[in-house]
């Protein structure tokens, strides 16, 4: 399908239908913010594949949702997708479920770690990552990443001495990274896993993202870095909710290799929580990686597009503004300190550019000035973003 017919088929109004993005605004941006043009939290504004929404339409048809069972098929089809694409074939039994990724690091947190334990996280990250940390009476370390001119970049020495000085027990690592945009290379991960490994320090590997990588960039997942190498130490994390839009589906994957992690997370589930899996996102992820690969396609062309777009439009119609790299996700972040004083970013872009976006200072302290923007989006809207961001500083300082 080419891009314009299915931008035409695949954009969907969202207003009105209690999504978080549009009818959330006022909520998450205050009083007066329903106006704003939404380029925040991180769903897509494209309607899922067809083969998804007749999967989930068939199982409504049915009309029975009681308790059930994950099929052999689905083994199966997710273990394909994921040896296919990644060199990652995944056994039936390292296969654990959870309602989100977030849940899942949760979990991975109270199964292997002790209140008052330390983790890390590599800022500017995702900023559940920090609360899911506190919030679990654990302490929160945090290693900065390099940035320099638009690309970030691991600080292996600050990963290990942020290791050593606070005993750190768990690593979060986001791969790829959101909000940096990057997709690690095997050889980045291979350092920062020797040195957890080293350490003794068990990683959870955020992959939510793997799927949504550009420019002939290969993701490697963390437990097959070096030939697997690592994976003793690796709990992975990811679903087919980000790639196919299927968030409120609640349905992710949690794989663990080692046997013996296996059973020390077993004996926490079985406290914790039964063990069914949500029947629609389990039905909705099976067709998706069965038949979905043609719709992620035009989805990533769209979102390429987006940012290429982006970037040209943006750093030539203000002066200063850095559009930051994207190998992956379709979450960039765009410096803006160059063209305001970082404390006044948010007059700018909300009170000025009508913009909700979510900001650099949520996913760390260093990164007041900048913004993060969704380009799985209607082109339409990151045209008029840029517009609206050029128009808005130039009334600000009276060009
Ligand atoms: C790195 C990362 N992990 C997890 C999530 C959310 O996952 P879930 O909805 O499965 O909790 C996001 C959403 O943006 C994300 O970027």
């Amino acid at each position: 399908m080419d891009k314009q017919e299915f931008l035409k088929k695949y954009i969907v109004e969202r207003r009105g239908t209690d999504s978080m993005k549009w009818d959330g605004l006022e909520g998450k941006f205050g009083e007066g913010a329903k106006d704003l043009l939404a380029m925040w939290v991180a769903d897509m504004e494209f309607r899922t594949c067809d083969a998804v929404v007749e999967a989930l339409a068939e199982r409504s048809r049915h009309g029975v949702f009681g308790y059930s069972i994950v099929p052999e098929e689905y083994y199966q089809v997710f273990s394909r997708w994921m040896e296919r694409r990644y060199g990652f074939p995944v056994k039936k039994e390292w296969l654990r479920f959870s309602t989100g990724c977030v849940t899942a690091i949760s979990w991975m947190i109270h199964a292997f770690t002790n209140p008052g334990d330390a983790c890390l996280i590599q800022t500017p990250v995702y900023y559940p990552f920090h609360n899911v940390v506190t919030n679990s009476d654990r302490r929160l370390v945090k290693a900065e990443l390099r940035y320099e001119d638009g690309y970030f970049t691991m600080d292996m020495e600050a990963v290990e001495k942020a290791i050593v000085e606070n005993q750190v027990k768990m690593f979060l690592l986001c791969s790829p990274h959101n909000p940096a945009g990057r997709v690690w290379t095997e050889e980045e991960l291979d350092q920062v896993l020797a040195v957890c490994q080293k350490h003794h320090v068990l990683v959870v590997s955020d992959e939510i993202h793997q799927d949504i990588v550009f420019g002939g960039r290969r993701f490697v997942p963390a437990a097959v870095v070096s030939g697997g190498k690592y994976r003793d130490i690796v709990l992975t994390l990811n679903s087919a909710t980000k790639t196919f839009n299927l968030a409120t589906l609640l349905h992710s994957h949690i794989i663990i290799t080692n046997e013996k992690l296996r059973e020390r997370y077993d004996r926490f589930a079985s406290a914790l929580n039964r063990t069914e899996v949500s029947i629609m996102g389990m039905a909705a992820t099976m067709a998706a990686y069965q038949k979905g690969e043609e719709w992620l396609g035009n989805v990533l062309e769209v979102i390429w597009d987006n940012y290429s777009d982006l970037k040209e439009t943006l750093e030539k119609g203000l002066p200063g503004a850095r559009v930051c790299c994207l190998e992956g996700t379709y979450l960039p972040m765009v410096d803006l300190r160059a063209c305001v004083e970082p404390e006044r970013t948010q007059e700018l872009v909300q009170e000025r550019c009508r913009l909700g976006v979510d900001y650099g200072e949520w996913f760390g302290d260093r990164y007041q000035g900048f913004i993060r923007l969704n380009l799985a989006t209607d082109p339409a809207y990151v045209k008029e973003a840029v517009q609206r961001l050029i128009d808005g500083e130039k009334e600000m300082y009276r060009i």
